[in-house]
């Protein structure tokens, strides 16, 4: 029968449930969870879904429920190269790709790259879902160190002259866990190292359209396509649900990209293609993005608000223009796992930083606060709770 010794050893890189056991306690009736990441529901177009549907159908017929190709369905591509260069990203329908989530994209990137021991250069802190994709292949991970404005790009160049890493994980917009933007300067910088030291960089934007203030930041694969994997997802602006994103990527890459995902899913789904085609296509995006954005503007207020009237002196945090998440920092020392057990105490939940890098030890005594899922009043009350937490640990 089975037993754990039959395990593959790629398996065994697939990591601790530590952060699962810590987060059981969210079951818990009354505990006010700031930990999640997922989007609100009320941020789903349920009223134009039936409308959507009904279109797919009529429009695509049997080819939204029919096997497709795996570089994804046409029209959905076509959509998307007119989305990108809103944005802009120009390139033609045949180079976008389309995956099962944009965390499909970052396993194909793993199985195609990482021999065991490849280094892989990724921000300090970094989304944890990278590293679950990226583990089973056992890269060596590489910290770049980060500020209040992101990657430096000076320490982005140190580790690609002493590690050389086959590719360089980064989060430029609104980054989970953080909610910092790498502004522009520090963009094109990276863009012209990644250039200069022809190095590959992955850019994974799930939430640069959620943007409650400020001005729109050009992304890096505009500046050096020929060096960046632009992963983008529907997750945050339609529904995770569907599972559907994308990316673009240096020709070579691309090729090796459909052949894995080939093997792996042979296709994102039809139906969910076509739903994000007409969506994009339809206008229904447009539309839908604002309140998406007027829905989650006064959540973050309220967070940031409340921080600053409830927070010890001795935390700091960063003030993201968009995104879902809030990064805060308590004082030298302080072990947020302790702090999450009092937080817990007082009915609030967030996710201890630690778990976000790749060296032991750091992070302690960090936190990731996420406010899409909980109402103004709420988040106000349970950071007053959380702040009556810290005060014991300043
Ligand atoms: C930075 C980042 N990348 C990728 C993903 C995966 O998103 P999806 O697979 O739903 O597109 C997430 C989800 O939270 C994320 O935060």
């Amino acid at each position: 029968m089975f037993n754990e010794q039959m395990l593959a050893e790629r398996t065994q890189h697939m990591g601790s449930s530590a952060i699962r056991e810590i987060l059981k306690v969210l079951s818990r009736p009354g505990i006010v969870s700031l930990a999640g990441g997922m989007p609100a529901p009320e941020a789903f177009p349920m009223e134009k879904m039936n409308a959507l549907c009904e279109l797919v159908l009529q429009k695509h017929g049997t080819a939204a429920l029919q096997y497709g190709t795996t570089e994804g369905f046409f029209p959905l591509k076509e959509a998307l190269a007119g989305y990108l260069k809103e944005n802009k990203i120009e390139t033609a329908p045949e180079n976008i790709n389309i995956t099962t989530g944009s965390q499909g994209v970052l396993d194909a990137l793993g199985k195609i790259l990482i021999t065991p021991g490849d280094a892989i250069a990724v921000e300090a802190p970094t989304y944890l879902g990278a590293l679950q994709a990226f583990n089973p292949y056992g890269p060596r991970y590489v910290q770049m160190e980060t500020d209040e404005d992101g990657l430096i790009p000076e320490s982005m160049e140190a580790v690609i002259k002493a590690h050389r890493p086959k590719m360089v994980y980064l989060v430029p917009t609104f980054q989970n866990p953080t909610g910092r933007t790498v502004p522009l300067e520090r963009r094109q910088r990276i863009a012209a190292i990644a250039q200069a030291t022809d190095t590959l960089i992955i850019e994974d934007d799930p939430y640069g359209q959620l943007r409650y203030r400020g001005e729109f930041v050009t992304p890096i694969a505009a500046m050096a396509p020929e060096h960046v994997v632009y992963c983008g997802s529907f997750s945050k602006v339609f529904a995770p649900g569907l599972r559907v994103g994308f990316y673009i990527a240096p020709q070579l890459v691309e090729e090796w990209l459909v052949r894995a995902k080939q093997g792996v899913d042979l296709h994102t789904s039809s139906f969910s293609q076509a739903l994000a085609a007409e969506f994009v296509a339809g206008g229904y995006l447009k539309e839908h993005l604002p309140k998406i954005i007027e829905l989650y503007r006064p959540k973050q207020e309220a967070m940031l608000t409340a921080m600053d009237e409830f927070f010890p002196q001795s935390f700091t945090w960063s003030q993201p223009e968009g995104g879902m998440f809030i990064w805060a920092e308590g004082p030298p020392g302080m072990d947020a796992l302790k702090l999450y057990d009092e937080a817990i105490n007082n009915q609030v939940a967030f996710v201890p930083g630690r778990y976000f890098y790749t060296e032991e030890g750091a992070g302690s005594n960090t936190l990731r606060l996420n406010f899409t899922m909980v109402d103004e009043a709420t988040i106000r009350a349970a950071i007053e709770r959380l702040a009556t937490a810290m005060k014991k640990f300043v």
